[in-house]
C-alpha cells in the first residue's frame, strides 16, 4: 500500500497482528465511517506479509480459544469477517458443525486470519518497521500532528506518516534467560520451524527442550515425532507440566466484563484475578497434550526404549558452544546440588515472552505519557494513555495492559471488543461521536 504524503491519519497502527486486524475491520464497521467522513486509517507490519505466529504453526496445534472468540463476533455477530463467515465462504460450514469441536487447529485459525486480512491490503504496508513516532515540529496548539517513522526493510528508506493516533500493537517479546544467547544451534520457542528448518533432520540425534508452558510441550511432541530416532529431554523448571484451566467458571476471567472488573477494582481485586487465574494462561499445557506426552513415555518405558526424557525441577545453568557442538550445564533443583552436563545437537528455550512495552516506539513522546508508582504506562479505559496536558494526539495499546486492563490484555479473548472500544475512542474525540 502506498501511503499519500501529505494525509494526516485518523489512526496509524504499529504492526499488522490480529490485534490491528480487528482494529482495522471495527474501523471499516463503525456507522460513523462514511463516504462523506471517512476514519482514515493506515497500518504497517514490518513482516513481509501476514504471519501469526508462524514459527509456532505445528501441525495439529490446536486454538486455546473458542472459534466463537473471532476478530469481530462478540463486537458485531453480524460481521462479514467472522470465522463463521470464512467456513461459509471455503465451503467448510457444513463439515466444521460435523466436526463438533469449538477449538480448531492453528492452521485453520491462520488459514481465516489471512482470508480476513485480504480485505485490508488497501490499508495495510508490509516490510514496514515503525522506528519511532514523535511529535511533528510544526503542530499547531490546536491540532497536534503525530509522525510516524517506517523503515522499508528491503530498500533500508525511511519515510514519515502522519497520524492523529497511533495505536502500538507490537506483540510479545520472546524472552530468553538471563546469559543465554540465541545462535543456529540454540533457538527460542518463537522462531522454532524456521530454525528447525534448516537442520538436516539426520543430523538431530539428540535434542532438549527447555521449558514447562505451553510452547515447550508442543514442541518436545513434535520433535518426538519427526525426529523418530532422536533422544528428546524435556527440561522442566517445575515436577511436572501443569494444566491450563479452561474450565467454564475461570475461562470467565477473559470474558469482556472481568475487563471492567479488573480495571475498576482495587489493588486487592487485580491481585486475586492473578493469584487465583495465572494458571488459565502462564506455564501451563493443555490437558489433551499433557496426557499424550505421559501416553508416549509410559509405552517407551513398556517396550524397554526410552527416547523421550523428562528431567523436573531442572534448569539450565549454562550452555557452552563450540561450533556444531552445544554442551548444556544443567543443574537440579531435587537436591540443589546436582550438575550434569548433555550433549544436544539441538537446544530450544521454550521460555516464554515478555509483556509489550510501547517505551522505545515512543522516543521523547514518551515524556508525555504519565507512569504508575510502578513506573508502568497509566491508561485509560478505553486503551489510551493518560498523557499530561501538552499532548492532545492518541496513543492506544493493544497488549502491554495487563495491570490495567487483566489477563486478556495480551490475548485473542477480547480482541474484538476491545478493537470497538478503540474505534468507538476514536470517533466520539473527533466528535462524530455515533456507536457501532
Ligand atoms: P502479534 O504478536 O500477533 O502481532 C504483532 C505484530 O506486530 C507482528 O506481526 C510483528 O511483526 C509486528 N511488529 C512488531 N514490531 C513492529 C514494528 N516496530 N513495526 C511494525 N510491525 C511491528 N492467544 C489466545 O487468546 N489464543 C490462542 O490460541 C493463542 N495462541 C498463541 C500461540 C502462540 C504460539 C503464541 C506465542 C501466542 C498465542 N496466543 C494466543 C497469544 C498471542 O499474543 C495472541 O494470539 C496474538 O498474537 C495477539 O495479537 P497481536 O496482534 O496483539 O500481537
Ligand atoms: P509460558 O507459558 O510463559 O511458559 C514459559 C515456560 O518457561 C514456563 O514453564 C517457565 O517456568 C519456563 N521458564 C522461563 N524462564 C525459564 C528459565 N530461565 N529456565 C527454565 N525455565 C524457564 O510461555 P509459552 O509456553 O511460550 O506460552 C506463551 C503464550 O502463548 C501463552 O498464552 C500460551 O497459551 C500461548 N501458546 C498457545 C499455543 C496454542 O495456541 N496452541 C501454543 C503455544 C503457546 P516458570 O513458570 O518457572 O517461569
Amino acid at each position: 500500500m502506498g501511503t499519500r504524503e501529505n494525509e494526516i491519519y485518523d489512526i496509524v497502527g504499529i504492526g499488522f497482528g490480529p490485534s490491528n486486524l480487528s482494529l482495522a475491520i471495527a474501523l471499516e464497521e463503525h456507522e460513523s465511517n462514511s463516504s462523506e467522513q471517512p476514519i482514515t486509517a493506515a497500518f504497517f507490519e514490518r513482516q513481509a506479509a501476514f504471519g501469526w505466529h508462524r514459527n509456532m504453526l505445528l501441525p495439529q496445534a490446536t486454538m486455546q480459544i473458542s472459534f466463537l472468540k473471532d476478530l469481530a463476533t462478540f463486537r458485531n455477530p453480524l460481521s462479514r469477517y467472522s470465522f463463521v463467515s470464512y467456513l461459509h465462504d471455503s465451503n467448510r460450514l457444513v463439515q466444521f458443525v460435523n466436526n463438533q469441536d469449538f477449538f480448531p487447529t492453528r492452521q485453520e485459525f491462520h488459514q481465516y486470519l489471512e482470508w480476513a486480512e485480504a480485505g485490508f491490503r488497501d490499508r495495510v504496508s508490509y516490510n514496514s518497521e515503525v522506528t519511532e513516532v514523535r511529535l511533528a515540529a510544526e503542530s499547531a496548539a490546536d491540532e497536534q500532528i503525530l509522525e510516524v517513522l517506517v523503515r522499508d526493510t528491503v530498500a533500508g528508506t525511511t519515510r514519515v506518516v502522519k497520524a492523529r493516533n497511533i495505536t502500538v500493537s507490537t506483540g510479545l517479546v520472546p524472552r530468553m534467560p538471563d546469559g543465554m544467547e540465541r545462535d543456529e544451534r540454540v533457538w527460542h520457542s518463537s522462531e522454532f520451524l524456521a530454525k528447525y528448518g534448516q537442520m538436516k533432520p539426520e543430523e538431530l540425534k539428540s535434542v532438549a527442550v527447555v521449558g514447562a508452558g505451553q510452547s515447550a510441550a508442543e514442541i518436545t511432541k513434535y520433535l518426538h515425532d519427526m525426529l523418530p530416532q532422536a533422544q528428546v529431554s524435556a527440561i522442566l523448571p517445575s515436577y511436572g507440566y501443569s494444566v491450563a484451566d479452561d474450565t467454564p467458571f475461570a475461562n470467565q476471567v477473559f470474558d469482556p466484563t472481568a475487563v471492567d472488573h479488573y480495571y475498576f477494582g482495587t489493588e486487592k481485586t487485580r491481585d486475586a484475578f492473578w493469584r487465583y487465574h495465572k494458571n488459565t494462561n502462564y506455564s501451563v499445557v493443555d490437558d489433551d497434550v499433557i496426557r499424550e506426552l505421559f501416553r508416549r513415555s509410559y509405552e517407551e518405558e513398556v517396550a524397554g526404549a526410552q527416547r523421550l526424557r523428562f528431567l523436573n525441577l531442572t534448569r539450565v545453568k549454562e550452555v557452552k558452544r563450540s561450533g556444531n557442538d552445544t554442551r548444556v550445564v544443567l543443574h537440579s533443583l531435587l537436591d540443589g546440588e546436582t550438575e550434569q552436563e548433555m550433549d544436544v545437537d539441538a537446544l530450544v528455550f521454550a521460555t516464554g515472552y515478555a509483556t509489550m512495552d510501547a517505551t522505545s516506539l515512543l522516543g521523547e513522546l514518551d515524556g508525555f505519557c504519565l507512569r504508575d508508582e510502578e513506573g508502568r504506562h497509566r491508561v485509560e479505559r478505553d486503551y489510551r494513555v493518560v498523557t499530561t496536558g501538552g499532548l492532545s494526539c492518541g496513543i492506544y495499546l493493544q497488549g502491554g495492559t495487563e495491570h490495567t486492563h487483566g489477563l486478556t490484555s495480551s490475548l485473542l479473548s477480547n480482541i474484538a471488543v476491545r478493537s470497538g472500544e478503540i474505534a468507538d475512542s476514536i470517533v466520539e474525540r473527533r466528535g462524530v461521536g455515533e456507536k457501532v
